[in-house]
């Protein structure tokens, strides 16, 4: 959601914010734009579309070989439609700036400088700061004074990036609820909204803390707080590369990141496993004393995340019997939920920048409750402002459909549940020790194997490439898969899909049940298959054509009546989740790939949500 590069050294400018653009691509946008300063001045070119787009652009303007410092974005809308003239950077008589994020009270702010004579040319919010920041500027004489003067006045998120006519090499930038970082390298400064837009460059950055003012300069950062003092950022280490960030062979990000998960998983559960095979999270509040103090749990999350929570909630009540709520969090803080200081709150991230996310956990905080964040992103700000971090070492997920980062959280929170049980004296030591030495080794192995069958369900995918409508069943932990097989379907592929429990059909979907209708059944749980089977036999009644997913012991034992069946691996059923989700995000990304889509890039989307 939104980009934001800025570069100012020795070099042409151009190649580099042209370059940080692409790599910002994935996090989806509608049309981008540059501004450059250039012999005193400044020149913007902007355009609609791809980066393609403002590359033609910048290639017949003057700004293509000349200027050392500028600034690049780009903007998925809000405020206003995708057009040239919504594109950032926006100019004010003394600067241009980019932004990330929503000026909620833009309307206030253009009204009061109309009156001082300001003219806005364009629908967004982000004018109102570019014209305040100027208002300041023109009073205070002072870019960081005005920067601080007008983010009084601003309420909303931001992440500015802002040059000035008359302060050459030099790049201002100060952020509030929306992520950025800041770079000093031999080849200059830059500033980003994420890692991969300087990761050809940098090894090491800053997150920028809310309400500091970063200074950067050619050969040098410096940071200021709101008194002018001067403030010290913590250096942080990017600890992947160039060449996981690059598709490596795959023709896209998200079918890479899905071969990633058996490392990622094993990655993230060995690291928390001690010597003795038990969970160590080395977390005060997670270890077996204290964890059981807690009374409820709520995981909050958006998206997948929220459905890597729903698995949680599943295997957390089946072990450790503690009840858990899930929440979506764009409606965790606005519903008043009950919270006491015996809860826990669990926020489930992969970018640990979602608004929503960390507006919730802002909340919980608020209310006394300790917070737990699971988070891909290190530094990021869910992560650092949550009581405490579990980090999945998912690396990056550059694909907008997230896949490797919900099974890795998926991953995490079964070895939650597995402490919380031992903690609530429902699970004895060698029981543990057996389901972390399957977590880490069995159920990457089998995932390994379940991604052998890629081909068998790209063969199958092809049944579905003129599909409208399909419908995702499945009961008890299933249906939390169905939850995301259906999110990922129809995220990628436009495919119009439903997740139901399948017990819940006959209460009215069952009548959009019709001839050919695809329907897809999930059964991991034995127990539940005979149920799952009566499902399938009442769509299959009304014409649907099913495909049923599920484990080589259900396939073997029960005379499914499918229509196709595709079954994963030998695994201990209390695993079996993990295969499946490999399975239907397979099933997502073959569907979505045979109909032409821009698999990694999905229409409207954005990779990471910083707005409410
Ligand atoms: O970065 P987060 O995990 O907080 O993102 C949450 C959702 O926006 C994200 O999972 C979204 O639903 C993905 N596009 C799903 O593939």
């Amino acid at each position: 959601m939104c980009g934001i590069i800025g570069y100012t050294g020795t070099k042409n400018s151009v190649p580099f914010l042209l370059q940080g653009l692409r790599a910002l691509e994935y996090r989806g946008y509608d049309s981008a734009g540059v501004a450059v300063q250039i012999n005193g001045g400044i020149n913007t070119v902007k355009a609609k579309g791809r980066i393609d787009n403002l590359e033609e652009k910048i290639n017949s303007s003057e700004i293509k070989t000349d200027g050392t410092c500028g600034i690049g974005h780009t903007r998925w809308a809000t405020h206003g439609a995708p057009s040239d003239i919504n594109s950032h950077p926006h100019r004010a008589p003394s600067l241009a700036l980019i932004h990330n994020g929503i000026i909620e009270n833009y309307a206030e702010i253009e009204e009061m400088l109309s009156a001082e004579g300001y003219t806005f040319v364009s629908e967004t919010d982000t004018e109102a700061a570019a014209k305040l920041i100027d208002y300041y500027f023109v009073r205070l004489g002072d870019p960081v004074k005005a920067i601080f003067e007008a983010t009084d006045v601003i309420r909303g998120s931001y992440a500015f990036g802002v040059i000035f006519d008359s302060y050459p090499d030099t790049i201002y930038s100060i952020r509030k609820d929306s992520p950025l970082i800041v770079a000093s390298t031999e080849e200059g400064g830059f500033i980003a909204s994420d890692i991969p837009a300087i990761l050809s460059h940098t090894s090491s950055y800053y997150q920028l803390e809310e309400g500091i003012v970063a200074i950067i300069g050619k050969n040098n950062v410096s940071f200021v707080d709101r008194k002018g003092n001067e403030s010290s950022q913590t250096r942080l280490t990017i600890d992947w590369n160039v060449e996981q960030a690059q598709k490596g062979g795959f023709p896209h990000f998200m079918i890479k990141e899905i071969h990633e998960e058996p490392e990622a998983i094993r990655k993230t559960v060995s690291t928390r496993i001690g010597e003795d095979g038990l969970p160590d999270f080395g977390i005060r509040e997670l270890d077996i004393v204290r964890l059981s103090k807690f009374k409820n749990i709520h995981i909050v999350a958006c998206g997948t995340a929220m459905h890597a929570g729903l698995i949680g909630k599943n295997i957390i009540e089946k072990i450790a019997r503690v009840p858990v709520n899930v929440d979506i969090a764009s409606e965790f803080r606005y519903r008043d939920p009950i919270l006491s200081k015996d809860d826990l709150v669990i926020l489930l991230s992969q970018s640990g920048e979602t608004a929503d996310t960390l507006a919730a956990l802002r909340h919980a905080k608020s209310k006394g409750v300790y917070t737990l964040s699971i988070v891909n992103v290190i530094g990021s700000s869910v992560a650092r402002e949550a009581d405490s971090v579990l980090y999945t070492w998912a690396g990056p997920e550059i694909s907008v459909a997230s896949t490797k980062a919900y099974s890795v959280q998926c991953a995490l929170l079964y070895l939650f549940a597995v402490q919380l049980a031992r903690a609530c004296g429902k699970l004895s030591d060698a029981f543990a020790k057996e389901l972390c030495r399957k977590l880490t080794e069995e159920v990457p192995e089998a995932i390994s194997k379940t991604l052998e069958l890629s081909k068998e369900i790209k063969n199958a995918s092809r049944h579905y490439l003129a599909s409208e409508h399909l419908f995702f069943i499945g009961r008890g932990i299933d249906s939390a898969l169905c939850s995301e097989a259906s999110l990922k379907l129809k995220e990628i592929s436009y495919i119009h899909c439903e997740a139901y429990a399948a017990g819940e059909l006959k209460h009215g979907t069952i009548s959009l049940i019709t001839d050919g209708i695809p329907v897809v059944a999930l059964m991991t749980e034995e127990f539940l298959a005979e149920k799952v089977i009566s499902g399938i036999r009442e769509v299959k009644s009304r014409g649907a054509n099913v495909l049923a997913i599920t484990t080589k012991e259900i396939a073997e034992k029960y005379a499914i009546p499918a229509d196709k069946i595709i079954s994963v691996p030998e695994v201990d059923e209390f695993f079996a989740p993990f295969l499946l989700a490999t399975v239907v995000q397979l099933f997502a990304y073959h569907i979505a790939a045979g109909r032409g889509c821009d698999v990694d890039k999905p229409r409207n989307l954005a990779k990471s949500v910083t707005v409410e």
